[in-house]
């Protein structure tokens, strides 16, 4: 069986032009916090680690370079609580949407197999079970699924996009337990990991030997530098855990091509090293946040949990009945901020909006004065 027709499916992003429209018609212009690409420059470290590997004459390898695969290996000793990762079990992936997407038809599944995913969630996901023909499962609740034979792969998101939700230790080894009952593959898609906002909050990865008990069979953890080390451009990620699972992945993608260029392997390398560009990249998002949690809070919206992440979760404090997330987008467009609606991260997402940290200093100051002036509006009855 082939891969299914995705074309009739609308990309969530491109549906938004009437919302886009009305906030780009705000006087002032419009603040973009609706994608989170980041806006902050690729740290100069980064950016000399991928000139200084510019002569790339020959192919690169699919795998990775050995000092790139030993790294992240390192990185995860150091930054992960997961000491000793066989290098063999890395592999550098092209930005990690494409594993995401491709997972499950690169495990081979397909009719009558499940995937199962949070119930509010990135929507790739969805898109990599639908291109399989497999089916997904939206499910945060492992009794949803325990126990059933036709559940393959099973997806974490911790930190989560988009609520910044942390899945502690118990949780995991509760998805591990279950899933290796069923022989499904567990992957934790795992790139916010260090963007942290609660003091001394434990994000444990899955590969953690408190989750794993010491076996990595089956376990798969994705990653990305996207966000935290501003490479979305450079498309610089990778997926490391149980080493024949991760042969298996490279023997297809050896014969697709699928290979990161060598100087973004290079470029990871270097930044996977460096902790310093990371938190100074944090304390820029940890003051952004500040700004527009504080002002959101000021002016009428609640925002669920945020534990962790780029994003801020919110809806309205006061329960709005029938509110959609579609219907606080427009809300929102009105001040010329434009955020995603919750319906793209599924059903159980209606009635919340995604709003990003991903803007400039000055765009994030910009929308909370714009929050905390319509507030101001509405207590003195200057608006409606
Ligand atoms: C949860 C999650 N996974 C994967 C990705 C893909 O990131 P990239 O393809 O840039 O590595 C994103 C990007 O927003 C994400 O939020």
């Amino acid at each position: 069986m082939g891969l299914a027709d995705l074309r009739a499916l609308p990309y969530p992003w491109d549906t938004l032009g009437d919302v886009t429209a009305l906030a780009r018609s705000h006087p002032d212009g419009m603040v973009d916090l609706s994608v989170g690409t980041p806006v902050d420059p690729t740290p100069d470290v980064v950016r000399d680690a991928l000139a200084a590997a510019s002569d790339a004459h020959a192919y690169p390898l699919t795998a990775g370079t050995p000092a790139l695969r030993e790294a992240v290996a390192a990185w995860f000793a150091r930054r992960r609580g997961v000491p000793g990762l066989d290098p063999a079990g890395v592999l550098p992936t092209i930005g990690s949407k494409e594993l995401v997407g491709l997972l499950p038809s690169l495990l081979r599944l397909g009719a009558g197999d499940v995937v199962v995913h949070p119930a509010v969630a990135y929507p790739t996901y969805d898109v990599g079970a639908r291109l399989a023909g497999a089916t997904a499962l939206p499910a945060d609740d492992v009794d949803e699924w325990a126990g059933r034979a036709d559940v393959r792969l099973v997806w974490v998101n911790s930190p989560s996009n988009p609520t910044g939700a942390v899945a502690d230790v118990d949780h995991l080894r509760r998805v591990v337990d279950a899933a290796r009952r069923i022989g499904a593959v567990v992957v934790s898609d795992e790139c916010y990991a260090l963007l942290p906002w609660v003091d001394g909050l434990r994000i444990p990865s899955l590969l953690d030997p408190e989750v794993t008990g010491g076996d990595l069979t089956g376990l798969l953890v994705a990653y990305s530098l996207s966000k935290q080390s501003n490479l979305a451009g450079y498309r610089a990620a990778f997926v490391a855990g149980d080493p024949a699972l991760v042969a298996d992945l490279l023997a297809t993608r050896k014969h697709l091509g699928m290979i990161v260029p060598r100087p973004v392997q290079e470029a990871m390398r270097v930044a996977l090293g460096d902790d310093e560009h990371v938190a100074r990249q944090r304390a820029v998002y940890g003051r952004r946040r500040d700004v527009l949690l504080g002002a959101l809070t000021a002016s009428g919206w609640a925002v669920d949990h945020s534990e962790a992440g780029l994003y801020l979760w919110a809806r309205p404090a006061e329960p709005a009945p029938a509110a959609t997330g579609r219907d606080l987008v427009a809300r929102l467009a009105a001040l010329g901020i434009l955020a995603g609606p919750g319906e793209f991260y599924g059903v159980a997402g209606a009635g919340h909006v995604r709003i990003a940290l991903t803007a400039s200093d000055d765009a994030i100051a910009m929308a909370a004065a714009r929050l905390r002036a319509a507030a101001a509006q509405r207590r003195t009855g200057t608006v409606a």
